[in-house]
């Protein structure tokens, strides 16, 4: 009914806007006195202490979260991370050991590939932590520690508020290990954390302006397809977007890292394509944020109409786009949790536009039991 649906058509609008509480609960009861606690812990402070090496494993929407993991904990802790879809994961026989951390990250904690990852894992004698957001479940059972998203129940197939708990929740336990190993923080790192805790207001804001990114989308529901631009932790952001779009609108999408356009992808750029740009912040990243001005410089003389997602202020880029979308300015490592709620919003709204259930995606299910 609509009153379970929060007045909304369909689940994906609910909990697109439970984002806010999802994330405050996710980071609720994980911080006590200055440090980060898990929900789960069988493995001791030495054993995470030794750890040398982290891959992170999962699928789909869970495996762009963990992309964030890798700069996030490279950043903060300098131990060396690698991040693996899961279902690549064991036939390639990686190097694993007792110094091995396996992230494993699954919103419903049964998926199969995952959890064959895991069990992999285990059987070279790595450690695994999970990051789930479904109590009991087989992951979290299978897992040396486990760290709880706490979202909620999510009924729409595509992931939402469940994505954006899987990212805080992977600086948690970068947060987790760089304590472990008793890493020094940087000015900037503190300011990273400090801020983490104001990110539900954050995403709060950002819900407040999203009527612009609906009516815009509704010009966009006639493209035969749309590409995603990205730089560090913008790239992953990209790769999210376009899967969101092929999940929920059925429409050809793409995400690149915008460094590589010149080697393939802007032969793609035709009059009108939509490219949607994830802007870098103009003070956190200058450089990066001054090489994606000339990639939207470039898509833009070729024909693309942009969609930029910048942080607001940012009136360097406002010339360069067709259509400029505001988000509050975060640090860095943190601007994933507001980027992504108007990619979000773009995808349900193109999907309803041309019609489609976006609860319940053709051809897809919430949680993938078989390998
Ligand atoms: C829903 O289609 C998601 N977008 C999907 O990619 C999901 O993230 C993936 O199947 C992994 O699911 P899990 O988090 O439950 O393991």
């Amino acid at each position: 009914s609509a009153a379970e649906k929060g007045g909304h058509d369909y689940f994906m609008l609910k909990e697109i806007e439970e984002q806010p509480e999802a994330l405050a609960n996710t980071l609720r009861g994980h911080f006590s006195g200055g440090s980060v606690v898990l929900d789960e812990q069988r493995m001791t402070e030495q054993d995470l202490r030794d750890i040398d090496k982290v891959f992170v494993v999962a699928c789909g929407s869970a495996y762009h979260s963990g992309l964030l993991a890798k700069y996030a904990i490279e950043h903060w802790c300098r131990v060396p991370v690698e991040v693996e879809l899961a279902s690549e994961f064991r036939y390639r026989d990686p190097v694993l050991g007792r110094d091995t951390l396996v992230v494993a990250i699954s919103q419903s904690g049964e998926t199969a590939d995952t959890l064959e990852a895991v069990r992999h894992a285990r059987t070279q004698h790595a450690r695994v932590l999970a990051i789930c957001n479904t109590n009991g479940a087989q992951i979290p059972r299978e897992s040396d520690a486990v760290l709880y998203t706490h979202a909620g129940p999510e009924i729409g197939v595509a992931a939402t508020k469940t994505f954006l708990a899987q990212v805080a929740a992977n600086y948690l336990v970068g947060l987790a290990l760089a304590q472990a190993r008793g890493t020094k923080y940087s000015d900037e790192v503190e300011r990273e954390f400090s801020e983490l805790a104001a990110m539900p207001e954050a995403v709060r804001r950002v819900l407040a302006t999203v009527e612009q990114v609906r009516e815009l989308s509704r010009e966009t529901a006639d493209s035969k397809a749309v590409l995603f631009l990205g730089r560090h932790v913008g790239y992953p952001i990209a790769l999210e977007g376009a899967l969101k779009l092929k999940e929920l609108a059925y429409m050809h999408a793409e995400g690149f890292a915008a460094g590589e356009l010149k080697h393939g992808p802007i032969a793609l750029i035709e009059d009108r394509l939509p490219v949607v740009v994830m802007m870098p912040s103009a003070k956190g990243r200058a450089q990066l944020h001054a090489k994606m001005l000339s990639n939207i410089r470039e898509i833009q003389a070729r024909g693309a109409r942009t969609i930029v997602i910048a942080e607001e202020g940012d009136e360097t880029v406002r010339p360069f786009a067709d259509e400029l979308v505001e988000i509050p300015a975060v640090p860095t490592l943190l601007q994933p949790l507001v980027s992504t709620v108007p990619l979000q919003v773009l995808s349900a709204e193109i999907a309803r536009t041309r019609g489609y259930d976006v609860d319940k995606p053709r051809n897809l299910a919430k949680s993938v039991t078989v390998e």
